[in-house]
């Protein structure tokens, strides 16, 4: 069987895609490895990056890698790379988040067309370093897409993003510190089975269209098992899911990947249609999670949480230490790849209505001025109903869709996880009465300015392209 790889440059051009997702304070806590000979791209988190105050048991981590597995793969349903996830691969390895296996057409059949314009190439694969961004295309074994990509296979029994995360490894250990100890409900505490397969089971989403299925690699693409990274590039005992059944949709969000920023400047006041939030709601339901857009008694009890949030954070050193290592001032906010530069602080708001968490802080910052916020800002809170590492990684996903999706109908959006790092304030950040699970994600969405674009690091610095897993 010939067996062939993505290019170097593809696969630059697919996590260039991935790491435009959104993270808590831009750290990027992420890491992707490329291996050539099993088609499969893992991603890692970079617990250098984590936040050990602010987000001590990596829930937001896990947020922000499942954002970019988002944007992943919405970059492979655009680039025509059929593709099948696997979340938590290795219960051994739980910096380990997800392995992407990109299907060789050998395994599925006759090719799909990518559409025209796209940048998908079955080629060589070279380990060592990413290609750099623009460079050409490796000349050689290279084809486009139209003539090389797999094509779609017959869909399997519907499933959902949960169905993925209560498989077969759903009890993965948590990252860094054992429990959550500002929520009470880290992974350490809830470990056990993620949604579909425990107690707290729900029903697979009607709406959810993508295909749960075990992931059998062809036998030639199966590394020796041996070390948790073979398992994780095997992958056979995990469930897994594809978006054979979903490739249009996720097409659609394309263009949203670079046009989606955070932007922390008043919105209108002026409804989301009944229409657009319907299509908000469907996406967050798409992969497993619930979005529930607050209503006026539920909005007053969620900005009086995150006041209640941004003052306790006035008097804690810690949580200003996390601030000052992830805030970008002066001349290092035009030159840092990473953190939150003041030109995306937005204005200081007068009003004190607004939701946003000041990343100034007490420190002034030149020619910022102040603005009224809207009286009555668009919240809507994005649940889950299990609070395992699976769960974030899920909700990460469902944030980033709901983020393309709101994009791309034109509304600006930004988040705010500030009440949510308290466990007593996250308890009630919950609508007692409609509700469900976990929140994960408060956003404010409504017509405004965009944010401006915020730096990230070069890919080179993120993405290592190895031959065969044993070669770390
Ligand atoms: C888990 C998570 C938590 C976040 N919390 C906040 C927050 O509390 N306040 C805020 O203004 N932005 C928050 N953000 C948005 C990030 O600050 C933002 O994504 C990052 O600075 C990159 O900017 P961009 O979204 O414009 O690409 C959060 C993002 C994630 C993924």
């Amino acid at each position: 069987m010939s067996v062939r790889q993505l290019d170097a440059r593809t696969v630059t051009a697919l996590v260039a895609d991935a790491t435009a997702a959104p993270s808590m304070h831009n750290a990027q806590p992420w890491r992707f490895r490329y291996v050539c000979d099993a088609h499969t791209l893992l991603l890692h988190a970079d617990l250098t990056r984590a936040m050990h105050h602010t987000d001590p048991g990596n829930r937001s981590l896990h947020i922000g890698c499942g954002a970019a597995l988002f944007n992943l793969r919405v970059a492979a349903a655009h680039a025509g790379l059929p593709c099948t996830v696997h979340l938590l691969p290795d219960p051994a390895d739980p910096q380990l988040l997800a392995s992407v296996h990109f299907t060789p057409a050998e395994e599925t059949g006759p090719p799909e067309p990518a559409p025209p314009g796209t940048s998908a190439r079955l080629g060589t694969c070279t380990p060592g370093a990413p290609a750099a961004p623009g460079s050409a295309a490796r000349p050689g074994t290279s084809a486009p897409a139209g003539q090389d990509a797999a094509g779609p296979a017959a869909r399997a029994s519907a499933g959902s993003r949960a169905d993925a995360a209560g498989g077969a490894h759903a009890p993965a250990p948590a990252l860094g510190s054992a429990a959550d100890a500002a929520g009470g409900v880290g992974a350490a505490a809830h470990a056990g089975p993620g949604r579909g397969t425990g107690s707290d089971a729900a029903p697979a989403t009607s709406a959810t269209q993508n295909t749960v299925a075990p992931a059998a690699p062809a036998a030639s693409d199966a590394p020796a098992p041996g070390s948790g990274a073979d398992a994780a590039v095997g992958a056979s005992a995990s469930a897994a899911f594809d978006d054979r059944g979903d490739t249009e949709d996720l097409r659609s969000l394309y263009p949203a990947i670079a046009l989606r920023h955070t932007s922390r400047y008043p919105f209108e006041e002026r409804d989301v249609p009944e229409d657009v939030r319907g299509a908000l709601v469907d996406a967050a339901e798409r992969e497993g999670a619930e979005l529930l857009f607050a209503g006026t008694w539920h909005t007053e009890a969620v900005l009086e949480l995150v006041r209640d949030a941004e003052s306790r954070d006035a008097i804690d050193p810690a949580a200003a230490g996390d601030l000052a290592r992830w805030t970008r001032r002066g001349p290092d906010a035009g030159a840092a790849a990473d953190g939150v530069p003041e030109y995306a602080f937005g204005p200081r708001p007068r009003d004190g209505r607004s939701p946003l968490r000041d990343f100034a802080g007490r420190r002034p910052v030149p020619d910022r001025g102040g603005a009224a916020f809207e009286r009555h800002p668009h919240l809507a809170l994005l649940s889950t109903h299990g609070d395992t590492p699976a769960d974030w990684l899920l909700a990460g996903q469902a944030l980033e869709r709901v983020l393309l999706r709101a994009t791309g109908a034109g509304l600006a959006t930004s988040l705010t996880s500030h009440p949510l790092e308290r466990g007593d304030l996250r308890m009630l950040a919950r609508d007692p009465v409609s509700g469900l699970g976990h929140v994960q994600m408060v956003l404010r969405l409504g017509y405004g300015p965009a944010g401006p674009a915020t730096p990230r690091r070069p890919v080179a610095e993120v993405l290592e392209v190895t031959q065969r897993v044993r070669e770390v």
